[in-house]
């Protein structure tokens, strides 16, 4: 090999992030949101956060109308960047629901790589408070999030099941099997409870109901320690298969989640691929997971009691086992977290991770923030 020849190797390796090693760094932090302020919002909770196919940020919340309950009329808010997170548009009400007695509920984002579009899939009614039945909704951006469609029930195609996506995101499978599908997963409530997955194999247009893991006992009022798998959030590992972190409502087995994998697109979630992982310890909540080449990352409040201390973990063996150290992000109190990155060939993306979370100094329902994580300590 010439001396140039190893030269220019030596350069490969240090400007491809891959090959260092993993030491994440909060690098920037921002409210999104603040609850309890003036005007006709009481509360912001469960933010999701995305990338568009275009590169612009879009974060949603819930912004409850009344009170701080998971039922009630709501607003689904939005924000908007587009320079990676320095900057936001102001809040936009996407939808309204009205003054249902149970309102909307969020939700997974999904975004199509192949047309563009954003969906955001949530619930109305899925508590069935004054209201019935509950149904599975679907709004649209065809214009990367600036203008959005009249809602679309998802229902009429599904059934009448109470079906609550995510919270978090939603996939579509970059490689086979099911190249180019569409896969929303979520939980049910009592009328068939567990975790369920819905499928579109045309870009959203139609959707069908794929893989189930049900409740132990299915359909009936659950005691402590219960099998009653809860809200979830899937990824896809390289290997085409779906990771998917599961709320572990009844606290089965351990004070930890539950992990379980699909290993045919998200038409099945077969026992035999569940596993408890005891090192992600959780309190019960909707956590994050993202896979960002080839580490999946985690973040939740990691405590077996209460919702504080949100940390993020990786992990370099598609969580069989997790590196040891860990980044507190939020020492105090802090509830659901979803994470996204941007997909690109430029070195500079492959640098961040942005993580958006319910965070408080009392409470967790305080606020929202989103917050940039450069994986390699600012190197
Ligand atoms: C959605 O469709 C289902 C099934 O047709 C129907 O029962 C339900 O009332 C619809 N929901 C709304 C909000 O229109
Ligand atoms: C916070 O999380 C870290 C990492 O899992 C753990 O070592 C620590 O005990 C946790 N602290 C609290 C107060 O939960």
């Amino acid at each position: 090999m010439g001396k140039l020849h190893i030269t220019l190797w030596w350069i490969l390796l240090l400007v491809n992030p891959v090959h260092s090693k993993i030491s994440p760094l909060v690098y920037d932090e921002q409210l999104l949101w603040v609850s309890g302020g003036a005007g006709e919002v009481n509360t912001f909770r469960i933010p999701l956060l995305t990338f568009t196919t275009r590169g612009s940020l879009l974060a949603f919340a819930e912004a409850r109308k009344e009170s701080s309950e998971d039922v009630g009329a709501k607003f689904l808010a939005m924000r908007r960047s587009t320079d990676k997170g320095s900057t936001w548009s102001p809040t936009s009400f996407i939808v309204d629901d009205g003054s249902l007695f149970d309102g909307l509920n969020l939700g997974s984002v999904v975004v199509d790589e192949q047309t563009g579009s954003v969906m955001l899939v949530y619930s109305l009614c899925f508590h069935l408070n004054g209201c019935s039945p509950a149904s599975t909704m679907l709004v649209e951006s065809l214009d990367d999030g600036l203008t959005w469609s009249t809602p679309r029930n998802l229902s009429v195609q599904l059934g009448v099941k109470s079906f609550a996506p995510g919270p978090g995101f939603g996939i579509q499978k970059r490689h086979a099997p099911a190249k180019g599908r569409l896969v929303v997963c979520g939980h049910g409530s009592i009328e068939g409870d567990g975790v369920f997955c819905i499928l579109s194999d045309d870009h959203g247009r139609t959707w069908r109901n794929g893989a189930a893991l049900k409740s132990i006992p299915y359909n009936q009022p659950k005691q402590s320690q219960d099998f009653n798998p809860d809200e979830c959030q899937p990824v896809e590992l390289e290997d085409g298969s779906i990771l998917i972190s599961v709320r572990n409502q009844n606290s089965y087995h351990c004070r930890c989640r539950m992990v379980v994998r699909s290993l045919d697109g998200g038409e099945t979630l077969p026992v035999e691929e569940l596993v408890f992982d005891h090192t992600l310890v959780d309190p019960a909540v909707a956590a994050g997971a993202l896979q960002k080449e080839g580490v999946l990352y985690f973040t939740n409040p990691a405590n077996s009691h209460n919702r504080v201390n949100l940390t993020l973990r990786w992990s370099l063996t598609n969580g069989r086992s997790w590196e040891n150290e860990a980044v507190q992000i939020w020492p105090g109190p802090s509830g659901y977290s979803s994470m996204t990155s941007l997909v690109s060939n430029s070195v500079e993306d492959k640098k961040f991770i942005f993580v958006i979370y319910e965070k408080g100094h009392n409470e967790y329902i305080e606020t929202i923030s989103v917050v940039k994580v450069h994986l390699y300590g600012g190197r």
